[in-house]
């Protein structure tokens, strides 16, 4: 793409992106973005468009299935300083760069007194990952706690969204075609010990439950309305199906995990196995939590 080589220091060509994922497996993209401004990123979100090219975002990839044929497109990684600033905007009102790593981020604020973010404890992502699919558990979601974000869209430009524009809802919002820039969130004063002790116990429990050591890329399916993913996968008798490389995990049976040998190939067959075994059994669809590129 002979427009794009003007960002010859920001972008780089057939980049092993499936490395990059916390599943650590899959395919090559065409070429990766490091823009280090808004204005850098506008203009070559603005030349993929003109090319036709799609693009996507990779926060720290602990979502997202690369398959192994790659993606032939426009990867975007906001890594650089002007994507990873935490500013305070008042006492509790803090507001974080897309590319802030949330799990330092959430910990921090909770050691410093500042609650909401506890319930994000041993969640793997950047802000801006987070934001767009509402990322939380069993204690709260990321969406409860954003007051609003700037995003920048090739339609629109950059704008500002407020809390009830975005359409948080369980592991969703509507940021399709947007990127997140910045969130501000709106924390509530407490006491550190309180809130830096809540952490460390919804990260242990966390860590008690799920593989978080495994490759993986957390649940991959979204729970039912009002069922439990992981206990219809087991109950189902699916723990330890393998494909392949790829296993159902024994510790939570909504994570697949994947050997030294896995591919994006056997994740993805061993998905339809296990959404087959559990609409055979419990006649529920399971509808994917992760994003396959
Ligand atoms: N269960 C089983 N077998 C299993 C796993 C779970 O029977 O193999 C049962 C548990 O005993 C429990 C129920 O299923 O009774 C729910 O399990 P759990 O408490 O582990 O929570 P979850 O609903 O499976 C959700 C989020 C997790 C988040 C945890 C804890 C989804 C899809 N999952 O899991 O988020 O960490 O709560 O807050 O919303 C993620 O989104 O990637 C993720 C891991």
């Amino acid at each position: 793409m002979a427009c794009l080589q003007e960002f010859a220091n920001q972008i780089e060509f057939d980049v092993p992106i499936g490395r990059m994922t916390w599943f650590r497996m899959g395919g090559r993209a065409r070429a990766m973005a490091r823009p280090a401004s808004v204005e850098e990123l506008a203009s070559m979100l603005n030349l993929a468009r003109a090319e036709g090219w799609p693009v996507k975002v990779l926060g720290r990839g602990a979502n997202v299935l690369v398959r192994d044929a790659g993606f032939d497109g426009l990867v975007i990684r906001l890594d650089s300083p002007a994507f990873r600033n935490i500013e305070r905007l008042g006492a509790a009102r803090v507001r974080a760069g897309a590319g802030v790593d949330l799990m330092p981020f959430s910990r921090e604020l909770s050691e410093q007194g500042l609650s909401g973010l506890e319930c994000l404890a041993g969640v793997p992502a950047t802000v801006g990952g987070a934001v767009r699919m509402n990322a939380g558990g069993r204690h709260g979601d990321i969406g409860a706690v954003v007051s609003s974000i700037i995003v920048f869209d090739a339609a629109t430009g950059v704008r500002t969204l407020q809390h009830g524009e975005i359409g948080f809802a369980y592991r969703r919002t509507n940021l399709a075609g947007s990127i997140v820039i910045s969130a501000d969130f709106d924390l509530t004063p407490a006491d550190p010990v309180e809130t830096g002790e809540r952490y460390a116990e919804y990260f242990a429990a966390k860590t008690a439950t799920q593989p978080l050591k495994d490759k993986s890329a957390g649940c991959i399916f979204k729970n039912p309305p009002g069922a439990s993913a992981g206990m219809l996968i087991d109950r189902a008798g699916l723990k330890s199906l393998r494909v392949g490389g790829a296993y159902v995990s024994d510790v939570h049976a909504n994570f697949i995990v994947a050997d030294k040998t896995g591919t994006a190939s056997d994740v993805l067959a061993l998905v339809d196995a296990v959404r087959e075994g559990v609409m055979r059994v419990h006649g529920i669809e399971l509808e994917l939590e992760i994003d396959v590129w």
